[in-house]
């Protein structure tokens, strides 16, 4: 039998900024379809980096990736991601709602469907009483749930999530850590940034630490601890990221 397609695949991704600067040097990832992914690293390791080049928001250098074997730069890909960036970019003047519904529209999504579908959104989020506010009205942890909301409105088969509990409070931490359980249960795909380190041990069925631009080890997070006989992920990064990258 043929392998099963990966989820996201990344082959020799570089990428050097203009300038000159070599975020990422040359790195290769496979997400198998149905993995709960976890992306560890310290800051301006090249997370943000990595992701942006899958959702085509920056350029690669070189590289090929694939997303359930499309070209990441295909329309076919663009619908198959849904995504949460680490920086909140609402639209501050239109509507919550008219947000969700573009963004159905912008993925091929009829207008009836899409209503329909932005209205379970904001059920699912908490958002119908803002539902006819500007995204300027919300407070921040609202707009962290307007754009997880967005990301999942089209019903991606890939969810890419980078920190998406940053900054949100403990209710709404664990409400996402539900959603995002459910979600892959029933066969999301999830690729997620995380400072909180017991998420990701949480979370994710597998876990790559990241410095430099390099991915450093991967692993179930129980191989990982047993790799660095480490109690948990916590000790597994001060080992990895910490020591390995102290003079
Ligand atoms: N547009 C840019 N131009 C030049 N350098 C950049 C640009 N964007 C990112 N970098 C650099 O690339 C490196 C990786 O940044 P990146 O945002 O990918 O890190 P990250 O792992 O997401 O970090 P964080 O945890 O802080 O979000 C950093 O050194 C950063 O300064
Ligand atoms: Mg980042």
């Amino acid at each position: 039998m043929p392998d099963a397609v990966a989820a996201l695949s990344i082959k020799g991704l570089r990428k050097v900024y203009r300038g000159g600067f070599t975020a990422v040097p040359g790195l290769d990832l496979e997400l198998p379809d149905g993995s709960f992914f976890g992306l560890l690293g310290p800051n301006g390791a090249g997370k943000t980096t990595l992701i942006a080049s899958v959702c085509n928001i920056v350029r690669p250098t070189a590289g090929q990736l694939t997303v359930f074997g499309h070209d990441h730069r295909s329309r076919e890909a663009r619908r198959l991601i849904g995504l949460a960036e680490q920086d909140i970019n609402v639209d501050r003047f239109l509507s919550v709602r008219q947000q969700l519904i573009y963004h159905c529209g912008y993925h091929g999504t009829g207008r009836r469907a899409a209503v329909r579908r932005a209205d379970e959104m904001l059920a699912l989020f908490g958002l119908e009483a803002k539902a006819d506010g500007r995204a300027y009205e919300l407070s921040g942890g609202m707009q962290r749930r307007l754009i997880l909301a967005r990301a999942l409105s089209h019903q991606p088969r890939l969810l890419i999530l980078d920190e998406p509990t940053a900054g949100v409070d403990v209710e709404l931490r664990s409400e996402i850590w539900r959603l995002l359980k459910g979600l892959n249960a029933a066969g999301t795909t999830i690729l997620l940034t995380t400072h909180y380190l017991d998420e990701a041990e949480t979370l994710c069925d597998e876990i790559a630490l990241i410095r430099a631009g390099r991915i450093v080890d991967r692993g179930s997070a129980a191989s990982l601890r047993d790799r660095y006989e480490a109690r948990d992920i916590t000790e597994v990064y001060e080992r990895v990221i910490t020591t390995e990258a102290a003079p």
